[in-house]
């Protein structure tokens, strides 16, 4: 017999006053970082590559296995440059997964080209590489593969496809800082890597972006692509001719923040995980519901967005995915510990504004099927939790997928 759920009038699990206190603030502020923000604040340089953002250039690009790093505004234009550098422009094809965020399908749009939507994994929802190369064409130039929510797509069939068709390979990492697959940086397997830092990712300056590239002359091309022409990597050299410049700028009020969150990454991260095995622990063999998988055992996750998937086949039929989000708000863990977010892949969202002669849609059956079933738990904050805030939460997440199994 199922314990009564909190919407039929049972206990919530977590109610009043200590939904405020359990999940850690997030952003994370460093005490050490204020001093810092207010030195540069009574000073002169705050911005156009300045003694934060230089550091930041270095220390990035090493955390995740690179050489260059190259920081703009956000995590949209990053992706937009990298095409850029890359030459990819009018009549070329970028092939990306259904299931992302809006900007990994615009950015081959921004930058001239048609972008190729197609299917994605059942189990990890990152690109299927199968599909991949059923949409290459004579115009494919490159494959945008996104790691996902909590997982690491597979770059090492990924990587041999692109060799195989002289594809580039650009990894939107947006949610995967410190993520790490054979032992090697995400975003350092393709050409390019590219990160978000906006308010909810695993570091942040509010918002800000970087693409990663172990490649110098490329490094350049996404700089001056990003700095109206001018260039602090190789700057004796010429501009390139017909190389788009646009000025997306980071600040240095952004590279004095995100230093200091570079160095307190790693031990969050070690929370993450281990905080995230007790969780699966508790989801372990549970009929109703299964842990987005990553692509391979060895992958280091950074656990942005861990995702449940609902085995709807074993649940009661009448029971929509409203029904859970309603009974686990009452139990107190939505909207603090988890989260709706996207439930459809980007084609479906209300802000697509793709121009329907720059875009070509492939099947997408998972896609559809899998972003029904999902159940996203924006739990990167609670990750940092202590370890019985976190089993308190899987086991309210379980009370209310259990309670609708079918019997
Ligand atoms: C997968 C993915 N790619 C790119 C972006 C774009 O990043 P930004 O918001 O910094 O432009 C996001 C933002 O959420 C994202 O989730």
């Amino acid at each position: 017999m199922s314990e009564k759920l909190a919407i039929h009038g049972g206990t919530p699990v977590f109610q009043g006053e200590e939904l405020k206190t359990l999940a850690p603030k997030w952003p994370v502020s460093h005490p050490e970082t204020e001093a810092k923000l207010l030195e540069l604040y009574r000073g002169n340089r705050w911005s156009v590559c300045a003694e934060y953002e230089q550091q930041l250039m270095r220390d990035f690009a090493a955390f995740q296995g690179t050489e260059y790093s190259v920081w703009m505004c956000n995590g949209t234009t990053t992706l937009e440059c990298a095409l850029l550098a890359l030459g990819i422009g009018h009549g070329d094809e970028v092939i990306v997964p259904g299931v992302s965020w809006l900007a990994t399908a615009q950015a081959p749009m921004y930058a001239g080209a048609r972008t190729v939507l197609v299917d994605i994994d059942p189990e990890t929802l990152c690109i299927d590489p199968e599909k991949i190369e059923e949409a290459i064409t004579p115009r494919t130039r490159a494959i945008i593969p996104v790691h996902v929510f909590s997982a690491i797509a597979d770059m090492d069939r990924i990587c041999a496809i692109a060799r195989k068709h002289g594809l580039h390979v650009l990894e939107d990492c947006a949610h995967a800082h410190g993520s790490r697959q054979h032992g090697k940086g995400v975003g350092s397997f393709g050409e390019f890597g590219s990160f978000s830092f906006q308010q909810s990712k695993l570091m942040t300056a509010g918002e800000g972006g970087c693409l990663i590239t172990g490649d110098r002359r490329l490094a350049d091309l996404a700089f001056r692509a990003s700095h109206i022409g001018s260039s602090c990597i190789l700057p004796d050299e010429p501009l390139k001719p017909g190389l788009m410049c646009h000025q997306y700028r980071f600040t240095e009020f952004q590279a004095v923040i995100l230093c200091d969150q570079l160095r307190h990454l790693p031990e969050q991260q070690k929370k993450r995980i281990e905080n995230m095995a007790l969780a699966a622990e508790i989801f372990k063999d549970d009929p109703g519901m299964k842990l987005q998988k990553s692509s391979y055992d060895d992958d280091v996750r950074g656990y942005y967005f861990p995702t449940l998937l609902l085995q709807t086949q074993n649940l009661r039929p009448e029971v929509t995915r409203k029904d859970i989000f309603d009974a686990a708000r009452a139990e107190g863990v939505l909207p603090a510990f988890l989260n709706e977010g996207w439930g459809e892949p980007m084609y479906r969202m209300p802000q697509w504004n793709m121009l329907p002669d720059r875009y070509v849609k492939h099947d997408t059956p998972v896609c559809e099927e899998v972003m029904e079933q999902r159940f996203m738990c924006s739990v990167h904050r609670l990750l940092l939790a202590d370890a019985s805030t976190v089993e308190r939460w899987a086991m309210a997440v379980k009370k209310v997928v259990d309670f609708f199994l079918a019997v």
